[in-house]
């Protein structure tokens, strides 16, 4: 039986790597990105052409084609998510994971001080993504039949726990999927569909090279001296507990918040 999952944010970073860990241990993958510049921030989302890349290798680590779709589709767009879903279920005829990992950053000033468009961007892409997704894909989770063991899972941050200076917005979105994942934990109760989160540290990807921006750093590397393991996170170390979590063998955890941070969060 082949599994099916919905992935956001998967043109890059962490979700494109979880969308190549999924196919390459046999998942069937909609690979969900906005694949398109966002006016109101000041750096570069994934493009067209780096999501048409992660379905290009996918379809070589899956040793042929068809295993993931590419849809360009804005997470703070309920209905398109919705119907991802239904496109997932139409193809391969269930829905196992729906993995929300899109996210943008914004700050690098005082909370007061960050133009509000900036601020309601990360609101509306960072936690309104998360629970667009949750709506549009727990329902498709509850239609698996029995046994089932639906996985609905979010990346969250360090920033979910930590005070990060000019980063508030980012700091409240990412501490709302927490509290999000741990209440709809205990909605889904019983069901056999879990929830459960990861929070990844410093870990090399374009939102770093973001926030070393917003931080007047000359690099991301900085970012690694705060992490006890002393090196930046690769997006497939993320990826990998991902992964684990989507699979029936996390069916033990549930409403958790899995650390992935060398150490940060020590
Ligand atoms: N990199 C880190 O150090 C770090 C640490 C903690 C948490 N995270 C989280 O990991 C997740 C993945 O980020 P990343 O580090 O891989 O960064 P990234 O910028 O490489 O990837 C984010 C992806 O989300 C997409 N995206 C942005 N807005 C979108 C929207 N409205 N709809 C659909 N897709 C959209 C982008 O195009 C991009 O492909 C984010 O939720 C981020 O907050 C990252």
């Amino acid at each position: 039986m082949t599994r099916v999952a919905v992935v956001t944010g998967a043109a890059r970073g962490i979700g494109a790597a979880t969308t190549l860990a999924l196919t390459a241990q046999g998942w069937a993958v909609m690979a969900v990105d906005l694949a398109a510049d966002d006016p109101a921030l000041p750096y570069p989302m994934a493009s067209e052409a780096d999501l048409t890349a992660v379905v290009k290798e996918a379809d070589r680590l899956a040793g042929r084609p068809g295993m993931v779709q590419a849809v360009a589709a804005d997470v703070r767009d309920a209905d398109a998510l919705r119907a991802c879903v239904e496109e997932a279920e139409r193809q391969w005829g269930r829905l196992d994971a729906a993995i929300a990992a899109a996210g943008v950053i914004a700050g690098g000033a005082p909370l007061w001080e960050v133009p509000a468009e900036q601020e309601q961007t990360v609101l509306d892409v960072d936690l309104g993504g998360v629970l667009n997704l949750a709506r549009a894909a727990v329902p498709a989770l509850l239609r698996a039949p029995l046994p089932r063991a639906g996985r609905f899972l979010a990346v969250a941050s360090a920033a979910a726990t930590r005070g990060l200076p000019m980063l508030a917005a980012y700091c409240a979105a990412k501490a709302g999927v927490t509290g999000l994942i741990r209440a709809l934990a205990v909605e889904l109760g019983a069901s056999g569909v879990t929830a459960n989160a990861v929070s990844p540290g410093s870990t090399e990807t374009s939102i770093l090279a973001e926030s070393a921006r917003l931080y007047g750093l000359p690099t991301a590397t900085a970012f690694a001296a705060q992490q006890p393991l002393g090196r930046l996170l690769d997006p497939a170390e993320v990826a990998a507990v991902l992964a684990f979590l989507a699979s029936p063998a996390s069916g033990g955890m549930t409403g958790a918040v899995v650390p992935v941070d060398a150490g940060l969060s020590l």
